[in-house]
C-alpha cells in the first residue's frame, strides 16, 4: 500500500481523471486479450477480503484485475455459446459508468434520466404496436419482467371476480395460470411468489415443433370454465430457451380474446429478433394484440446486465396493480415509475439501453441479430452435416445436438470436457427427454468459423469420452 489513501469524497479533477484512464486500460485490456485466453476457467483465486481494509485505489483496482477481470463467467468470448448472454457493447459499459456518476433513482421525478428511460420504452412500446395508454419499466430481468406482468394480471382477473387481491388475497379460491411445457422456469416462480402455486400452472403440451398447442390450450381452458378458479394468464413464449420456438401466438391470442384472458408473451430472448426482422412480421402483428411482453435488453440486444424490460398494454390497470397513491389523490402530472412496479429506488438502466440504440441504430441490431441467426444456422448446418453428431433442435439463434451412440451421462461429460478445456462452452438441456448440448448464439464476436471450431471441439470431446467408456458387450442378436 504505497499511496496515501484518499480521503472519501473529495477527489480533484486530476484524481478523478486517473483513476478512470486506469480503468479505461483495464477494459481495452481485457476485452481485447479475452479471444486468445480461456473462455472459462474455475475461480483459482482469492476474494480479498472486503473488510480487510482501508486500501488503496491502485491496490483495489490491481485486485480486480488480477481476480476478477481474468476469471470470467465466459459470455465475452467468441466462442461462447450458451446461455443467453450476450458479450456487452464498450459504449454500454461505460454507460453504466456514466449512469452510476450521477446515480439517480429513476422512480420518478423531472430529471434526464426519467425522460431517457420514457424514450427507451416508447422506442419498444411502438415497436410491438402497443397503443400510447400502455407503459413499460426497464426492471432486472425477464424474471422480473414476467413476475410484474402477472401481478398485474392477477389483479385484473381478482377484481373480474369482485375480489380484491391487494387487500385480501387470493381470499382462498383458485387462481390459475397456463403455460407451455417449454415455458421458461420464471414463469413458475412467479406463480409461486404470486401465491398462485405451482400446482395451479395448467401445463400446456407442446407440438413437435417444442411450440404450445393451442388445440389442447383450448381444452384445458374450457374445462376449467365452471370451475370456480380464477383464471388469470397464458403465459406464450417468443422464443424459447430450451430450443428457440415461438409459440402459435395468433391461435393463442384468438383463445384468449374469446374467453378474455390475459396473454403474456415471454420474449425475454426472442423479443428483439421479433420486433425487429422482417421474417417474423406475422408474429409481430400477433404481438399488438397481447396484454404483456417480456423483453430483454441484456440478452439480445447486447446491453450490459441487469436490463429487462416490460410492456404492458393498459398502464392503467398496472398502476391500480402497484401504486400506493389512492386514485382521489393522482395528479395530471406524469406518474412515478415506481407506481407501475414493485421497486421504489430504480437504477438508471436506461441510459446503456437508449445509447446502444442511439448508436447502432434499429438497423444496426437488424443486422446484428440477423448475423448471430445465421452463425447458429451455420453451426446447426455442421452438426447436420456430421454423422458422429445428430441436430435434435433448432430455432432463432438455439441449436440443440449430441453425439450421436453415446448415451446422455456421456453426452453429460462431453459437455464438461468442453466447458473445462476452455476453448468453447456450451450449456447442457434436455430435448425430448434426451440430454443435448446447447448453443445459443447472442454474440456478435461469434463468426462463422467460431461456430465450425465450436463443432469440432465437441468432436474432439467426444472422441475422448468415447476412448474413455467402458467397453460393453454387443447387444444380443434379434431373435426375429
Ligand atoms: C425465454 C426466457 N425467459 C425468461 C428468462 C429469465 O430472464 P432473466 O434471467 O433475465 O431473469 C430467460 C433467461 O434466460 C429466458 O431465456
Amino acid at each position: 500500500m504505497s499511496e496515501p489513501i484518499t480521503p472519501a469524497w473529495e477527489w480533484d479533477a486530476d484524481e478523478v481523471r486517473s483513476i478512470g484512464h486506469r480503468i479505461a486500460d483495464l477494459v481495452a485490456d481485457h476485452l481485447t486479450a479475452l479471444p486468445g485466453k480461456p473462455v472459462w476457467q474455475p475461480y483459482e483465486a482469492t476474494v480479498p477480503p472486503a473488510d480487510g481494509g482501508p486500501v488503496g485505489l491502485d491496490e483495489v483496482l490491481d485486485e480486480i484485475a488480477e481476480r476478477v477481470l481474468a476469471y470470467p463467467f465466459g459470455n465475452g468470448h467468441p466462442r461462447y455459446a450458451a446461455w443467453v448472454n450476450s458479450p456487452p457493447h464498450v459504449l454500454g459499459a461505460y454507460a453504466e459508468t456514466l449512469a452510476a456518476t450521477l446515480n439517480p433513482s429513476v422512480a420518478g421525478g423531472d430529471h434526464a434520466a426519467v425522460h431517457v428511460e420514457r424514450e427507451v420504452i416508447r422506442v419498444f412500446r411502438e415497436l410491438a404496436g402497443f397503443p400510447d395508454t400502455g407503459m413499460g419499466l426497464l426492471v432486472s430481468g425477464g424474471s422480473m419482467a414476467t413476475l410484474t406482468a402477472l401481478a398485474v394480471a392477477r389483479h385484473r382477473a381478482a377484481e373480474r371476480h369482485g375480489l380484491d387481491v391487494r387487500e385480501h388475497g387470493l381470499a382462498g379460491r383458485t387462481f390459475v395460470l397456463y403455460l407451455g411445457t417449454e415455458g421458461h422456469g420464471s414463469a413458475r416462480k412467479a406463480a409461486e411468489l404470486l401465491g398462485i402455486g405451482s400446482a395451479n400452472i395448467r401445463l400446456i403440451p407442446a407440438d413437435a415443433d417444442h411450440r404450445m398447442r393451442p388445440d389442447l390450450l383450448r381444452q384445458q381452458v374450457e374445462a376449467d370454465k365452471g370451475a370456480g378458479v380464477v383464471p388469470v394468464a397464458v403465459m406464450a413464449s417468443a422464443g424459447t430457451v430450451n430450443t428457440g420456438a415461438i409459440d402459435p401466438l395468433t391461435e393463442i391470442a384468438g383463445i384468449c380474446a374469446e374467453h378474455e384472458l390475459w396473454l403474456h408473451v415471454d420474449g425475454s430472448y426472442g423479443g428483439p429478433a421479433v420486433l425487429l426482422l422482417d421474417d417474423h412480421a406475422p408474429v409481430r402483428a400477433a404481438l399488438s394484440a397481447v396484454d404483456s411482453i417480456a423483453l430483454d435488453p441484456h440478452k439480445w440486444l447486447y446491453a450490459p446486465v441487469d436490463a429487462g424490460l416490460v410492456l404492458l398494454r393498459d398502464a392503467q390497470l398496472a398502476r391500480d396493480a402497484f401504486s400506493l397513491v389512492p386514485p382521489y389523490l393522482r395528479t395530471d402530472d406524469e406518474p412515478w415509475f415506481s407506481e407501475f412496479g414493485f421497486d421504489q429506488t430504480r437504477p438508471f438502466r436506461a441510459l446503456k439501453v437508449w445509447a446502444q440504440l442511439r448508436h447502432l441504430g434499429l438497423d444496426g441490431y437488424r443486422r446484428l441479430i440477423a448475423r448471430d441467426i445465421a452463425v447458429a444456422g451455420r453451426l446447426a448446418a455442421v452438426v447436420e452435416a456430421d454423422p458422429e453428431l445428430e441436430l435434435l433442435a433448432h430455432g432463432l439463434s438455439v441449436v440443440c445436438f449430441r453425439s450421436a451412440g453415446l448415451a446422455d451421462e456421456q453426452n453429460r461429460e462431453v459437455l464438461t470436457e468442453v466447458q473445462h478445456a476452455g476453448r468453447a462452452f456450451l450449456a447442457g438441456t434436455t430435448v425430448n427427454g434426451v440430454f443435448a448440448l446447447r448453443a445459443c448464439v447472442v454474440n456478435p464476436r461469434m463468426g462463422s468459423a467460431d461456430a465450425e471450431a465450436i463443432v469440432a471441439e465437441v468432436r474432439r470431446a467426444a472422441g475422448l469420452i468415447r476412448r474413455r467408456a467402458p467397453r460393453r458387450p454387443p447387444p444380443p442378436p434379434d431373435p426375429r
